[in-house]
């Protein structure tokens, strides 16, 4: 009897492997490529992805004997849900396994915008012993603007508190009593605009929130601000960052994430106050395993049709 087909749509742990057992019949594709998916997806029961894969509805109409999506990750923002559920298809995530990778990655940017880390790197490789260009900044008492205080957000408030750096957030959906608890206080997002040396996002992408750092919000920021995004591509306006860098509305930036990706060249790019990395926030060894084990734990499920906890 032949085994049924799952699909590793992208790199995936070893340990992912070892999970799913020997069961299926695994087949590797490239997600990214169209060309590649399409066919592929013919024959899969599930398909494993993270986020460089989009299961749109055309993906999930080219999949007529899949039963589930695994994104090994948090979040479903390249699964279309509603396309899944009307074609009977489970979706399932891995909404924690990665949140301590980035929220440590966001301190990292925090650390290397501060003190300029990377362009030091970049300029002391090239020969230039520039002390002085490199000057940076303590965090010590300075505001760090946490926007969307969930589970990412504030395990960078906890964090961050280490450095002794006031920690104000914006989040409607958390009251000021739980904030409080993480260290943070709420105020209102203008608020946490005009008054933070350092800004971070952590929302979902959603048509409220994409573009939701743009060229207004910039003129409310600080000049010396920093901004950070490690959540999604496209929260903070690409266009209007490459604008606020070019007309020194704020200090500088550091970018996990981009809408279109893989990223190439943008035009804020070019400044050295922008530090720039590809999409690494969970790209740790724990974190992929712990992703990899716990949607394979759930594809089996599926695959068995027994239920599937909520993660
Ligand atoms: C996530 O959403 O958890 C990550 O972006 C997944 C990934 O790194 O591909």
């Amino acid at each position: 009897m032949s085994k049924p087909v799952v699909l590793i749509a992208e790199e995936l742990s070893p340990a992912t492997m070892d999970a799913l057992g020997t069961d299926f019949e695994i087949r590797h594709t490239d997600g990214a490529d169209r060309d590649q998916l399409l066919p592929a997806l013919a024959d899969a029961e599930a398909v494993l992805i993270r986020s460089a894969t989009l299961m749109d509805a055309e993906a999930i109409a080219a999949a007529k004997n899949l039963k589930v999506i695994a994104r090994a990750g948090v979040g479903l923002d390249n699964v279309d849900t509603q396309s899944a559920t009307e074609a009977g298809v489970m979706v399932v995530n891995a909404p924690t396994s990665n949140i301590i990778s980035a929220a440590e990655l966001t301190c990292g940017h925090i650390l290397a915008a501060a003190r300029n880390i990377a362009p030091a790197n970049e300029s002391l490789k090239a020969g230039q012993w520039k002390r002085s260009a490199y000057k940076g900044i303590e965090l010590y008492e300075k505001t760090l603007g946490i926007i969307g205080l969930g589970r990412i957000g504030s395990l960078v408030a906890e964090r961050m508190k280490a450095f002794d750096m006031n920690i104000v957030a914006y989040d409607p959906y958390v009251t000021a009593a739980r904030a409080q608890k993480m260290g943070a206080h709420l105020v209102s997002l203008d608020e946490l605009l005009e008054i933070s040396d350092f800004i971070t996002i952590h929302m979902p992408r959603t048509p409220e929130t994409l573009g939701m750092l743009s060229d207004e919000q910039f003129k409310i920021m600080k000049d010396s601000a920093y901004v950070i995004n490690v959540a999604r591509g496209g929260l903070i306006d690409e266009e209007a960052l490459g604008r606020a860098l070019d007309d020194g509305l704020i200090a500088g930036a550091g970018i996990d994430v981009f809408v279109k990706e893989p990223a190439k060249d943008l035009p804020f790019f070019k400044h050295d106050s922008a530090t720039v990395t590809p999409h690494l926030g969970a790209s740790t060894e724990e974190a992929q395993e712990k992703a990899g084990v716990a949607v394979a734990k759930s594809v089996r499920l599926a695959l068995a049709g027994e239920l599937v906890p909520d993660a």
